[in-house]
């Protein structure tokens, strides 16, 4: 009879980088003989991919590790908390058995495996500055998913006053591209029609083995020959995307690449964070609002169709209920179709921490609220537009895990479902009529399958919604 395999079970928090970090770690323990499981109760290890971004992030690790306190269970911490607390979290928190930062994830396995026969607690958090490594896809036969994130850079060198990210992800470190595009086109010879290109800032692109001329604009990277090298290099690619990029290498050549390239998603993310100036520099963003607004204007002009969604902070140390109003305004201005919206919120280590944390927890609360107020009924606007529209989705997965609808996406990233149907499945390419608009997504029929599902192809559970306003 053969052994029961080991359960594990993980549970993601936080952003994008994180849920791939997460799809990584359960290819290397199933590679190493375990099961994943989706719920925590029962499981043999338990893997909590925690978020820093703010304090609350680093509430539910510890509210989600207490619950866990007793069980007889290997307890793993991984992620950017793992990161910025290091041996500190076995001080409070002794019944955790390993603590691993996102540069150490390889070694997973091996620590979980000291830890099931008896080892003490270990704690390895080592940025791997000199000789970078970045997780790959698995694209073994069967697992292709419809979509895939590909890492394009790791870190971050920019100091935003906010942000705990360059402390918990270290420097900007990119990987070749060569090795990007053999990931993409292994990607798209395995069945997924999709890729998202990640990086913290992942505009800030440069090729590691191309050298690069001493008088080199600052803001221009190589990201946009990046994406001309997939679009020529992996023809069968349906969709690109790619998340997060910084307004500041939104320059005319990114610009030039969205005009050019049909397979760029017609929808982009750009965070901006404040429509204020004042606040902008106390951020140290580095761009100015006429900046912003010049270079996304810039964007919608080559490609007209393009809708924007953005991230916002409110009540950052110094903000007025003049700069507040200043953004409410900017959001109106450039019609984004969907933000996600915050409280600021202290982080160790962030030059902000020198700034006062002067805008009370009501005025911080009202501020989002009234930016909810404002980017809901924006969202409500845009959805509505589209209810008798023609769309082109991409069959991810099932609505939800068990459900009996499909849910897609359209070129523009909206969310539809759709039922089931003869070649609707993961990987599927369907034209449908949207029939009816919901708060945060649509609803279709389908009218044809241009692309069958392909047994091959996995469900993608991105297990992140479209931006919505958060509190
Ligand atoms: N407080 C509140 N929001 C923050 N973000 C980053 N740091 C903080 C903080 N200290 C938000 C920014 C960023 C998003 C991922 O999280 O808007 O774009």
């Amino acid at each position: 009879m053969p052994a029961m395999k080991k359960k594990l079970c993980l549970v993601t928090f936080g952003c994008q980088m994180n849920v791939h970090d997460s799809q990584r770690m359960e290819d290397l323990m199933r590679d190493a003989g375990y099961e994943v499981v989706p719920e925590v109760e029962g499981a043999d290890v338990v893997i909590l991919n925690t978020c820093s971004v703010r304090e609350k992030g680093e509430q539910k690790l510890r509210s989600e590790a207490g619950k866990l306190k007793k069980a007889d269970t290997v307890l793993v911490v991984a992620g950017c908390v793992a990161q910025q607390e290091g041996e500190a979290l076995l001080k409070s928190m002794p019944f955790i058995d390993v603590v691993v930062g996102p540069d150490n994830l390889q070694e997973l396995p091996a620590l979980v495996r000291e830890a099931e026969l008896g080892g003490p607690s270990t704690v390895r958090t080592v940025f791997d500055v000199d000789a970078p490594h970045f997780l790959t896809n698995s694209v073994a036969p069967g697992a292709a998913g419809a979509s895939a994130y590909v890492t394009v850079m790791k870190g971050c060198d920019e100091r935003c006053s906010f942000c705990v990210v360059p402390y918990t992800r270290g420097p900007e470190r990119y990987r070749p591209a060569d090795d990007i595009v053999a990931e993409v086109r292994a990607l798209v010879e395995g069945g997924t029609r999709e890729v998202v290109l990640l990086g913290q800032t992942v505009n800030s692109f440069l090729d590691p083995t191309v050298a690069l001329p001493a008088d080199r604009d600052p803001d221009e990277s190589q990201f946009p020959e990046l994406l001309r090298r997939i679009a020529a290099e992996a023809p069968g690619l349906d969709r690109l995307r790619y998340t997060s990029p910084h307004p500041r290498h939104l320059t005319a050549s990114l610009v030039r690449a969205h005009a050019d390239l049909a397979v760029l998603s017609t929808h982009v993310h750009m965070p901006v964070q404040s429509g204020s100036d004042r606040v902008l520099k106390r951020m140290i963003r580095r761009y100015t609002r006429a900046e912003y607004v010049r270079r996304v204007t810039a964007l919608r002009a080559a490609r007209p169709e393009l809708t924007l969604s953005t991230d916002i902070i409110v009540g950052f140390p110094g903000e007025t209920r003049d700069d507040f109003d200043l953004t409410l305004s900017l959001v109106r201005e450039l019609q984004f179709v969907s933000l996600y919206g915050f409280k600021y919120s202290v982080r160790p280590h962030t030059p902000a921490l020198k700034l006062d944390d002067d805008v009370p927890e009501g005025e911080k609360q009202s501020r989002l609220l009234a930016l909810f107020e404002v980017s809901e009924a924006q969202t409500r606007a845009h959805l509505a537009t589209l209810v008798g529209a023609r769309v082109e989705l991409l069959i991810e997965g099932p609505s939800r895990p068990g459900a009996a609808t499909w849910s897609g996406r359209t070129r523009a990233n909206e969310i539809v479902h759709v039922a089931g149907g003869e070649g609707v499945g993961p990987g599927a390419v369907v034209v449908a009529e949207v029939a009816r608009a919901n708060k945060h997504s649509l609803e279709g029929r389908v009218e044809s399958v241009r692309i069958p599902a392909a047994t091959r192809v996995q469900p993608t559970f991105r297990r992140i919604a479209l931006p919505v306003v958060t509190a």
